[in-house]
């Protein structure tokens, strides 16, 4: 199985934030919530892809926690920082004995940058609740980060789609 198999059987296209994806599942029920146009899906999920050409899940984060689920290929660095500007490295993966995680949970309204650091793929798992509705979702800009992070910006700039 190569990257190109996964994109294929899969059905995988490009994402707006870099790498690739698909949903698998969104759920018919709704719920009423204080966002804008109210009404969600009750839960979203995703396969999302990094590959070697495409090694950068650019900055951006949602108004709803968001739970990550390693599924296979090399693993995965994430970089989490909340808006007060506290950063925090973490990296999705099987090996625990070197200090990855299988599962994470990016908490909601924080910033988290994905990035596939070696290796010809990583393939995770997303799942999203409530689910995943684009009016709920920002991507970083250089301005905003560059103006409310700027003891960082020279470690993230690099993350953050210009
Ligand atoms: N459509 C575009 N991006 C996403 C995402 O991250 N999750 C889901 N469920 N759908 C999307």
């Amino acid at each position: 199985m190569n990257k190109q198999d996964l994109i294929q059987k899969l059905s995988l296209v490009k994402h707006v934030e870099g790498g690739y994806f698909s949903e698998t599942y969104r759920s018919c029920l709704t719920i009423d919530t204080a966002r804008e146009g109210n009404q969600r899906n009750l839960i979203t999920s995703i396969y999302y892809l990094l590959t070697k050409e495409q090694p950068i899940g650019y900055f951006n984060k949602n108004q709803s926690p968001i739970l990550h689920y390693f599924h296979g290929g090399s693993p995965l660095t994430y970089l989490i920082l909340s808006e007060n500007g506290h950063l925090e490295r973490v990296k999705l993966g099987f090996d625990v004995t070197k200090n990855q995680v299988p599962q994470l949970l990016v908490p909601e309204n924080c910033w988290k940058a994905t990035i596939l650091e070696s290796g010809e793929y990583g393939l995770l798992g997303e799942a999203v609740s409530p689910g995943f509705d684009y009016r709920d979702m920002s991507l970083a800009t250089p301005d905003y980060f560059r103006s409310h992070f700027p003891q960082l910006w020279s470690e993230l700039a690099p993350y953050v789609k210009s």
